[in-house]
């Protein structure tokens, strides 16, 4: 079996959120399709560990934010690359709400969705969401999850359903080579993110950006970078 084929499946990039007990959760998620159109119905992926799964469980709902090429990455590294659990994640990420539940304000369009069904996995519920309510925002373009992996150079984590093992093994090795404080670490490999797997590939010597440099997709200093 050639796993690699999946990689040529579509999806886009999307914030999933619910209300949860104090305050707003969500996460990011491709796994998200339309399965009918009357009653419009979209189907939802959402990991057994992510904090929004036990919000959605518990409040019935769930809103689906549809992020574009022009949605600030930081979004993606806010929501995808910690827990609601340990964080308040909306603090950073400014909202609407619909239906009580935050929308992510630079997405280019929102469905809010009512549970009517669910599909368990041994990871993942597959949620069965009714669109109650749903809008364009702006006349952005969708972000695809090709143009994240391809373009952003994001990577995704294991709670993922599309989550492959070279992702992590790129990240992996990279956190166990050397650090980056080394004067004379001018190799030709890339720099890449050890905790997000972003890879740096901007006109500047990566030795050279200042110490200010953050990961543009999870935030995470220079020193967080690896060479490999
Ligand atoms: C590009 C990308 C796609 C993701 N897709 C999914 C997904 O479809 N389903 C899922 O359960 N988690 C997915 N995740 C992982 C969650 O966003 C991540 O585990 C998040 O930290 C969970 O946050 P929470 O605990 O606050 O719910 C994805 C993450 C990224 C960066």
């Amino acid at each position: 079996m050639n796993k690699k084929v999946l990689r040529n499946l579509s999806y886009g990039v999307y914030a999933v959120s619910a209300l949860g007990e104090n305050r707003m959760s969500g996460c990011i998620a491709n796994s998200i399709m339309q399965i009918t159109s009357s009653p419009a119905t979209l189907a939802v992926s959402m990991n057994h560990d992510n904090y929004t799964h036990g919000c959605i469980e518990k409040s019935g709902m769930f809103a689906v934010s549809i992020l574009s090429e022009k949605t600030d990455p930081n979004i993606i590294s806010q929501l995808g690359f910690q827990s609601s659990r340990d964080v308040d994640k909306f603090m950073n990420v400014p909202f609407i709400t619909k239906h009580n539940i935050a929308v992510v304000d630079d997405a280019c369009g929102y469905l809010v969705c009512k549970v009517i069904d669910k599909m368990e996995t041994n990871t993942h519920t597959v949620f069965l969401g009714k669109i109650i309510d749903c809008d364009m925002l702006n006349q952005e373009t969708p972000m695809t999850y090709a143009y994240y992996h391809n373009i952003i150079k994001g990577k995704s984590p294991k709670n993922a359903p599309t989550y492959q093992p070279e992702d992590l093994d790129t990240v992996d090795s990279a956190s166990s080579d050397s650090s980056i404080t080394s004067s004379n670490s001018s190799g030709n490999g890339k720099w890449v993110c050890s905790i997000c797997g972003y890879v740096y590939d901007g006109d500047i010597p990566f030795e050279e950006l200042p110490d200010t440099f953050v990961c543009p997709i999870c935030k995470q200093g220079k020193d967080k970078f690896k060479q490999r």
